[in-house]
């Protein structure tokens, strides 16, 4: 059986096409999507990826060492558009679970925040722009479902789905901490960025959680909105 790529990786279906097990083939359309498409394919509900934008984030801490509510709106995530598949799996006729891994070489999260706090024993507080940046950005994202039949027709339903993430470098740029007291914020910045590796290990749950949610509804409107065969070139 010739299952294609993802049908939306390629509207003009001009492409060529992958067979079932053909991995590698699988993995390159899938970075072909997020370098071509990176600016949503709306038929098939898949938003704009890069920028990704996100209207409402929080990252709450509550106990350890770092405790802080830090809440971002209107933020845009960038960098997905140089995103490369390094794993593709469950991509089957009948699939249950399934796993992307995608290497991103710098992914930034840019725009309005709101911090509270304490991080590492001194106080933290402020509300500005900010730039939280990874580089070498590794991420796995799982999830189980099933097919679903709507209106007759078979949809891939998720039902759990995970998300880890690592880096091999994380920046940190808080503008107007401390109601604007620049001496008090740059100091921030230099201990924040000074101690990066204690920090996101603190918070890499909290972050993991607030993405899972955005690639949950990113992944899960494309199936939602298309059925599971039409995804694939028939
Ligand atoms: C965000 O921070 C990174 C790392 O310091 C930097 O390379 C990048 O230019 C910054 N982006 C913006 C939009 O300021």
């Amino acid at each position: 059986m010739d299952l294609g790529v993802f049908a939306f990786l390629f509207p003009a279906a001009s492409f060529s096409r992958c067979k079932q097990e053909d991995g590698n083939c699988l993995l390159e359309a899938i970075t072909a999507t997020f370098r071509n498409f990176y600016k949503g394919v709306p038929e098939i509900g898949l938003v704009q990826l890069d920028p990704l934008r996100i209207d409402k984030m929080d990252i709450v801490q509550g106990d350890g060492p770092i405790n802080i509510v830090l809440n971002f709106r209107k933020v845009d995530l960038t960098g997905f558009q140089q995103a490369e598949i390094k794993k593709a799996s469950g991509f089957t006729p009948n699939p249950t679970k399934m796993e992307l891994d995608l290497l991103v070489p710098v992914v930034s999260l840019i725009g309005g925040y709101k911090i509270n706090g304490k991080v590492l024993i001194l106080p933290i507080q402020g509300e500005g722009s900010s730039n939280m940046t990874m580089a070498n950005c590794d991420i796995s994202l799982k999830w189980t479902g099933k097919l679903v039949e709507k209106s007759g027709k078979q949809f891939y339903q998720i039902d759990k789905f995970k998300m880890h993430f690592d880096t091999t470098r994380f920046y940190m740029d808080f503008t107007n901490l401390f109601n604007g007291d620049k001496a008090l914020g740059d100091n921030m910045n230099v201990f924040l960025n000074d101690n990066w590796q204690d920090i996101l290990k603190e918070l890499k749950p909290a972050i993991a959680e607030a993405f899972k949610q955005i690639f949950e509804s990113v992944i899960g409107n494309v199936f939602s909105k298309v059925p599971y065969s039409e995804l694939y070139l028939a």
